[in-house]
């Protein structure tokens, strides 16, 4: 069910138009994303990294579908300002205390659009020297020209218009939809 309109206008102005993916189907998605993980590192030290804020649901569902030992941390980067075009920028405002040489990294990330803030994360991060390192997406919208590192985990392939909820935001609203929905 699509919250009330009078709840809505409340949240900048923009409504939703459909729910893309629901509860369910992302339940399900994230507990097999979570057996690819599982069976993907059979040794070594496992480091999931969520990307903040858009991860932050998404990584909580899934590292609790992983059954292996992990260690969880945080990036902060921010790219986009409160609309709905990527500005390019890409800057990071928290960067992980855990060590990440040696560790095998998995960078979860809520959405892949134009690979910006990736592309940048990721030569950020193998800088760092880690065992291996690859990328758990939600959502990938096959728009990126160039991705330094193409996603090994895909929750979904995602329609190329823009979408909010299960932690995804617009100008901060919506990340707290238990579904994917698209904007009007
Ligand atoms: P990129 O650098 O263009 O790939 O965009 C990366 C970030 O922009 C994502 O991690 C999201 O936080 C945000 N973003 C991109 N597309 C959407 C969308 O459709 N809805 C909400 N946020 C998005
Ligand atoms: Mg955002």
């Amino acid at each position: 069910m699509l919250p009330s309109t009078a709840s809505l206008k409340q949240t900048g102005g923009r409504e939703l138009k459909r729910i893309v993916f629901d509860e369910q189907t992302i339940a399900r998605r994230v507990r097999e994303l979570g057996q690819e993980i599982t069976v993907a590192y059979p040794d070594g030290e496992l480091l999931v990294l969520g990307l903040l804020k858009g991860s932050f649901i998404f990584l909580s569902d899934l590292v609790r579908r992983i059954e292996r030992p992990l260690q969880v941390d945080f990036l902060v980067a921010a790219s986009y300002g409160a609309d709905t075009i990527s500005s390019g920028n890409v800057r990071l405002l928290y960067d992980p205390e855990t060590e990440l040489r040696g560790k095998h990294i998995l960078l979860v990330e809520d959405i892949v659009d134009t690979g910006k803030t990736l592309n940048r994360m990721v030569s950020l991060l193998r800088e760092r020297a880690p065992r291996s390192l690859e990328i758990c997406a939600l959502l990938h919208k096959h728009l990126a020209q160039h991705l330094e590192l193409e996603p090994a985990f895909v929750g979904f392939d995602a329609p190329r218009v823009f979408l909010v909820g299960y932690g995804l935001d617009h100008a901060e609203n919506f990340r707290h939809l238990p579904y994917v929905a698209s904007l009007t």
